[in-house]
């Protein structure tokens, strides 16, 4: 795993382990792998644990350098369960990737922070990326689908952006805006509208990632020129995409790549890449 250092109660890449120079910082992001307690079990007709390993492998082969920062954005683990997250332990460590972690609806923040905080970074954090900075957000609210910030959390990263003005990342499981459609609408950031008031107060715009609609999705919030807003596809299943998919490949897997300069310019890549082949073999229950 690569290093990272403490600065007071945020983090940042060790700069010498960092891309130097006129590379930009690279950012994979996943989402959405829902694993099980069991490494075989199923969900939605896949296996969660497999289909994860299968996309990190597939994206990683994508990208000419490893990443920076592995970011995966919420609904790690869709039992809730302890052996969930040991396996997302078990095959994230064996990656060497630096990591960033958000809890989603389907997730146990307390789980997850057992047997991922030596591991990795978990939201609520603040990790320095050399002049970008990734502010990542927990949106899990107990016994809800849909998300909440709170006013702790919203003034914290008010008070963030308020004192520091670097180029900004903000990751978040549910998306802060309706994407148009009715299902996700009904389940998305409750309080996405005070983060956007926020995010429109910080002197530049910040770029947000977010999971939760297992589909590639783009959007301003605030209206544009206000921040952009990407959501990521999942690991594991697509739904029913709102927009059309960049490659046309709405109902694979997928991920995406952020290149973060270190001039405030930022672009990105949308990953697919085609399932892992399911066998009876893999689910003995099935
Ligand atoms: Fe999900």
């Amino acid at each position: 795993m690569r290093p990272l250092q403490e600065r007071g109660h945020t983090s940042q890449l060790d700069p010498e382990a960092s891309a130097s120079g006129t590379n930009p910082l690279r950012v994979l992001q996943l989402s959405d792998p829902h694993l099980l307690r069991q490494g075989h079990g199923r969900y939605r007709g896949r296996t969660p644990l497999a289909q994860l390993r299968h996309g990190l492998e597939q994206a990683l082969a994508a990208l000419e350098v490893s990443p920076d920062l592995l970011l995966i954005s919420g609904d790690l683990c869709q039992d809730e369960s302890w052996g969930g997250y040991v396996q997302l332990r078990n095959l994230l460590t064996d990656s060497g990737l630096t990591l960033a972690l958000l809890p989603g609806n389907h997730d146990h923040p307390l789980l997850l922070q057992a047997v991922m905080g030596r591991h990795a970074v978990l939201a609520p954090a603040e990790l320095w990326l050399g002049t970008w900075r990734l502010l990542m957000l927990s949106s899990h609210r107990s016994g809800d689908c849909g998300g909440w910030l709170g006013t702790g959390q919203r003034a914290w990263l008010r008070q963030r952006l308020l004192q520091e003005s670097s180029p900004t990342l903000v990751a978040v499981h549910h998306p802060p805006l309706p994407i148009g459609d009715p299902g996700f609408d009904a389940i998305g950031l409750r309080d996405g509208a005070e983060l956007a008031r926020i995010l429109s107060e910080a002197s530049s715009p910040a770029l947000l990632l977010c999971g939760h609609v297992h589909q590639h999705w783009q959007g301003w919030l605030g209206g544009e020129p206000g921040s952009p807003v990407l959501a990521c596809p999942s690991t594991l299943c697509a739904f029913g995409a709102v927009q059309p998919c960049p490659l046309g490949r709405s109902e694979d897997p997928g991920g995406r790549l952020l290149e973060l300069h270190h001039d405030g310019r930022w672009s990105q890549r949308l990953l697919r890449w085609s399932p892992w082949p399911e066998t009876a073999a893999a689910d003995p229950a099935a």
